[in-house]
């Protein structure tokens, strides 16, 4: 199916104004959004618009009860220049399951698709050209039903907002294994990429932040004794030459980079387990002298290193970080493919078109 999506375009652009050398994450945003409404059951109203305040109830349901998801995903630069996506589709399926999750509608592949390439293909000069930079993309879908009770929305907004971003994490990130707050439960909202999940997170983060931590590691709900994830990502440990990541149970994310990370390990036939991982296993590694490199995963983030871990009054300094061979290669690899430096056997990179989609 092909879709009509209106373009209505900036006067002048933003751009001049824009030093990319110096963007924090997060802050400045591309000259255009898109904007979609679903109502009687179908998407409509697709359009490109300048990016800019959006006016809302204050009786919005997702304001009040959180029926609001998102992705995070990056378009690059090939080395001549061209505009790249990495695993659009992938992010696709993700935001429809976490849309399930949430009891919210679909958005089908195509209509994802379709405005993800017209709307970085007219913002493509926004996309910065240096390593470890790229164009930040940030699809959004809420409720938009205007009244107060807890009920699934009939009606919901999708958007899709880019920006220029540099690193997430500029330097090694210093973890504090959490030991009082949970992050996610068996079968609650944890595999979502839901609001309400970052909210929660806020408080334990402020507290690690009070004792020099930069995130939380957050342990299983029923026992607090296996590892989940990070605060803003999922984890890899590299003990005695092995890699380790905690298997996806319903309560972890599904990284996208996670999963781009354990097939490149694969083809490369380096030993990787996604299994329960207990702290006193890391621990225990870490005393033996075998905790060669942790390194956190994610699309703001792409491969954090981790320089320390605080458990209890064990404090767990890692090798220095040049020794951490497996994440430094995994981050070189992931941004040799986004650039096109190397040649993509995955199907992972998928050039910006601005042609109709067609599924
Ligand atoms: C991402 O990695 O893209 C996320 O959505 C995490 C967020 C902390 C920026």
């Amino acid at each position: 199916m092909s879709y009509n999506i209106t373009l209505k375009k900036v006067e002048s652009s933003r751009l001049p104004e824009v030093d990319f050398d110096t963007i924090p994450f997060g802050k400045t945003f591309s000259d255009h959004m898109f904007v979609a409404d679903y109502k009687d059951g179908a998407w409509t109203n697709l359009e490109i618009i300048p990016f800019g305040p959006i006016s809302l109830s204050p009786v919005n349901l997702a304001l009040h009860y959180g029926q609001s998801i998102f992705e995070g995903m990056k378009a690059t630069l090939s080395k001549d220049g061209k505009p790249l996506f990495f695993r659009p589709e992938m992010h696709a399926k993700r935001i429809n399951a976490s849309a399930a999750r949430m009891c919210m509608p679909d958005i089908p592949e195509d209509l994802f698709l379709e405005a993800l390439h017209q709307l970085v293909d007219l913002d493509q000069n926004w996309i910065p050209p240096s390593e470890g930079s790229a164009l930040y993309i940030r699809p959004l879908m809420f409720a938009t039903d205007e009244m107060l009770g807890v009920k699934v929305s009939s009606t919901y907004k999708f958007m899709i907002m880019t920006g220029p971003v540099g690193p997430y994490y500029p330097k090694p990130v210093k973890l504090l294994v959490e030991s009082h707050y949970v992050r996610a439960a068996k079968g609650g909202v944890g595999e979502a990429k839901t609001a309400g999940n970052y909210a929660a997170s806020l408080l334990p983060a402020r507290k690690a932040n009070e004792q020099g931590y930069d995130q939380v590691m957050w342990m299983d709900s029923a026992e607090f004794k296996y590892v989940q994830e990070v605060g803003t990502m999922n984890i890899f440990f590299v003990i005695d030459g092995k890699v380790i990541t905690p298997a996806t149970d319903g309560a972890i994310l599904k990284g996208i980079t996670r999963n781009t990370i354990l097939q490149i390990l694969k083809a490369k036939g380096i030993p990787v387990e996604e299994r329960l991982l207990s702290i006193d296993e890391i621990a225990a590694a870490y005393k033996e002298g075998k905790l060669d490199e942790v390194f956190g995963s994610g699309t703001a983030a792409v491969i954090a290193n981790v320089s320390e871990i605080k458990y209890g009054d064990l404090v767990m300094e890692m090798k220095p970080i040049e020794t951490h061979r497996i994440a430094h290669m995994i981050k070189k690899e992931i941004t040799d493919l986004r650039s096109g430096v190397l040649e993509d056997t995955y199907n992972w990179i998928v050039p910006v078109a601005a042609k109709t989609v067609t599924a």
